[in-house]
């Protein structure tokens, strides 16, 4: 499944992900992202949506002047105004989106079915007729009648876009709806289907791997997940899948991961939860005594993931749920040799002390001295 697929990813943390609350990066800081994001190997990178303010218009052009392997995109709504600025900056992709749903027909455009395809077909032609290659997004295709939503496809097909793109805008889909709609979708198109899928209900990224097995080419992701409300699916998580479990060979340079993790950490002064797949504090520390037992013997008992394929370093934390082969392997590695009769007695120790969750070599030591053991 998935194995001689065509695969892409969309990262759009210079775009969505400046949309989440709190968020705003510089110019530099996005020209370092982007460039980081290249290296890494992604397909596609959304440089913003130039009519959001000056400063991303600034940020647009001047990351379109970049010297990229990834194809750019700048982002717009359906609007003349919007695909004339691309245009004028000259970015070679535009994704224009247009919400389709009856909720965003009524109430965001107050327009009928008709006058929405009227409107779609007018924009995606005069975006060709201005050179630009175009992904089209229906914005809330997941709540969009099925019927209306393959005729507003095969309409922005017949009109000259390129690509096709489904947003789950408010992340409602489940993995087998998804994989559903995507596999209409396929059948009823020619032109690749994309997703973007928004993590409400924190599924956004089994809902893009559902999309891919469906037939979907790319999936828009985020890094660390950023992006409005609950954001996009990391894009960690999705390309580690990938990776990992779907056995696919991307050319991704994985080993970047934490890097970009931190780096986007620090622009967005937001920091990734330690629990949070694969970039998380904890995603390569064990704790309980049997789990690290079995870890020292043979890590993929409890890893999924091989922590230096991600250039990060598995820990065994000490605490109360430690137990004799856990001490004794940070002890040894501490350079302490103990007798296995001490051992039981510095783990009773710490046993009696539950309020103290983190024991690290320092307070090992001085544990050993107040009980008189020579460290
Ligand atoms: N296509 C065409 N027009 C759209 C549209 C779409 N997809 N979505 C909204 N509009 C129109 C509205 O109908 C409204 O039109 P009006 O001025 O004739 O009433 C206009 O865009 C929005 O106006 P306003 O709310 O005043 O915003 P603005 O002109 O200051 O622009 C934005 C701000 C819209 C560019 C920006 O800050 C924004 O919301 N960013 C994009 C969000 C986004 O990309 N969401 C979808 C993907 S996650
Ligand atoms: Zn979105």
């Amino acid at each position: 499944m998935l194995i001689g697929q065509k695969i892409e990813i969309l990262d759009s943390t210079l775009r969505e992900g400046e949309q989440t609350p709190g968020v705003s990066f510089s110019i530099d800081q996005k020209i370092v992202m982007a460039n980081r994001l290249d290296t890494f190997g992604v397909d596609f990178i959304e440089l913003g949506h130039p009519a959001v303010s000056p400063d991303v218009y600034e940020a647009v052009q001047s990351l379109n002047n970049l010297d990229l392997k990834a194809k750019k995109m700048a982002h717009g709504r359906a609007s003349k105004s919007d695909i004339n600025d691309v245009a004028a900056i000259g970015v070679e992709w535009m994704g224009i989106f247009f919400g389709t749903s009856p909720l965003s027909l009524k109430h965001k455009f107050n327009v009928t079915k008709k006058e929405a395809l009227q409107r779609i077909e007018t924009v995606v032609k005069y975006g060709k007729d201005k050179g630009l290659k175009l992904r089209f997004t229906a914005e809330d295709a997941s709540r969009t009648d099925l019927d209306y939503l393959i005729q507003v496809g095969q309409l922005v097909q017949q009109s000259g876009a390129d690509r096709f793109s489904l947003a789950d805008t408010v992340g409602c889909l489940t993995p087998t709806k998804m994989q559903k709609l995507v596999r209409q979708m396929v059948s009823e198109l020619d032109i690749p289907i994309h997703v973007h899928c928004h993590n409400d209900f924190g599924m956004a990224t089994a809902n893009s791997l559902s999309a891919l097995e469906a037939g979907a080419q790319c999936v828009d992701v985020a890094v660390n997940g950023l992006g409005e409300r609950c954001g996009l699916p990391p894009l960690a998580e999705v390309v580690i899948a990938l990776t990992n479990i779907y056995k696919v060979n991307g050319n991704w340079n994985l080993g970047m991961i934490p890097e970009l993790t931190k780096m986007v950490d620090s622009f967005s002064k937001l920091v990734s939860n330690a629990n949070q797949p694969i970039v998380g504090k904890n995603a390569f520390t064990h704790k309980a005594g049997l789990h690290v037992k079995a870890v020292v013997e043979e890590p993929k008992s409890y890893e999924a993931i091989s922590p230096e394929s991600l250039n990060r370093e598995r820990h065994f934390a000490i605490d109360k749920f430690t137990g004799k082969s856990a001490l004794k392997n940070r002890l040894v590695k501490m350079g302490v040799k103990i007798q296995n009769q001490r051992l039981k007695a510095i783990l009773l120790e710490i046993k009696m002390h539950p309020e103290k969750v983190i024991w690290d070599d320092d307070s090992l030591i001085s544990l050993l001295k107040s009980m008189g053991i020579k460290s």
